[in-house]
């Protein structure tokens, strides 16, 4: 097994993304693979999150985005909801303390009115209470889809245009950025989806356009540190020409 302390002297820490979006897939699996229901994987996977959360702050990344929870999550069986409500709920309220101690500031991006009163108090309450930070950003995309989000912010643009706030003939890039979720954060240099599916799963569609995509099948509640360190350092070895040449990116 790879050591951690061998490959974090490999990261270049002049050349590190400052926003690293993941979706953090395959809980179910890993815990029927174990014979376990599904809800077992979800309860494991709240390790992952801490230790790439630990890790990305002592790297000192600068946004972390976790697709937590999609849209099209709502149509899975009631039971597997309601538990990964409750998991929520109960990992927030635990981790507000670790994350003020770290300096991480929460963040939420998603269609919150569709989450259960009760977690939305608690997710407020976690907003409010680590604002004040300034170290490592932490988004947690939660009833989060990318269609969802582009239809709103189309929606909202409209309306602004309605009420002659904006003139349409100056919409442009920067104006649909503004009306985008994550509108405050960079777009993601680089995303990775752990367990082995490779697709995107309407996340960010828009914010990814030149992402750098790591895939890996390690299943999420086996993703840790050195998981999130060999992704780093498969970036590093790429070449980002955003459209020109190889030549002009060398100058
Ligand atoms: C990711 O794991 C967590 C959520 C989508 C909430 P999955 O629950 O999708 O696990 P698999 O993909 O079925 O193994
Ligand atoms: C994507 O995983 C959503 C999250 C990780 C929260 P899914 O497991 O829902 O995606 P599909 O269904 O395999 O595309
Ligand atoms: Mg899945």
């Amino acid at each position: 097994m790879v050591q951690q302390e061998n490959l974090l002297p490999k990261i270049n820490k002049e050349q590190l993304p400052s926003h690293i979006a993941i979706i953090m897939d395959g809980n179910g699996r890993w815990a029927e693979e174990k014979g376990q229901e599904r809800l077992y994987g979800h309860f494991h996977g709240v390790e992952s999150v801490r230790d790439i959360v630990e890790g990305a702050a002592e790297l000192g990344i600068q946004y972390l985005t976790l697709y937590a929870f999609s849209t099209e999550n709502w149509d899975r069986p009631q039971q597997e909801v309601e538990g990964l409500m409750g998991l929520l709920v109960d990992t927030i309220h635990k981790e507000v303390p670790v994350l003020n101690k770290n300096n991480i500031k929460l963040h939420v991006i998603g269609d919150l009115n569709m989450l259960p009163h009760f977690a939305r108090i608690e997710l407020n309450e976690a907003l409010e209470m680590t604002s004040h930070n300034t170290g490592l950003n932490l988004i947690m995309a939660l009833s989060y889809s990318s269609r969802w989000e582009l239809v709103n912010a189309v929606k909202n643009i409209g309306l602004d245009v309605q009420a002659g706030k904006i003139d349409p003939h100056t919409i442009n890039a920067d104006t649909l950025q503004q009306y985008l979720s994550t509108s405050d954060f960079p777009d993601p240099e680089l995303m990775i989806r752990t367990s082995g599916e490779y697709r995107i799963s309407n996340f960010l569609l828009y914010q990814l356009a030149y992402a750098e995509l790591y895939f890996t099948n390690t299943r999420w509640p086996d993703f840790r540190k050195v998981n999130l360190y060999e992704a780093i350092i498969d970036y590093q070895g790429r070449e980002r020409r955003f459209g020109k040449t190889r030549q002009q990116i060398q100058v």
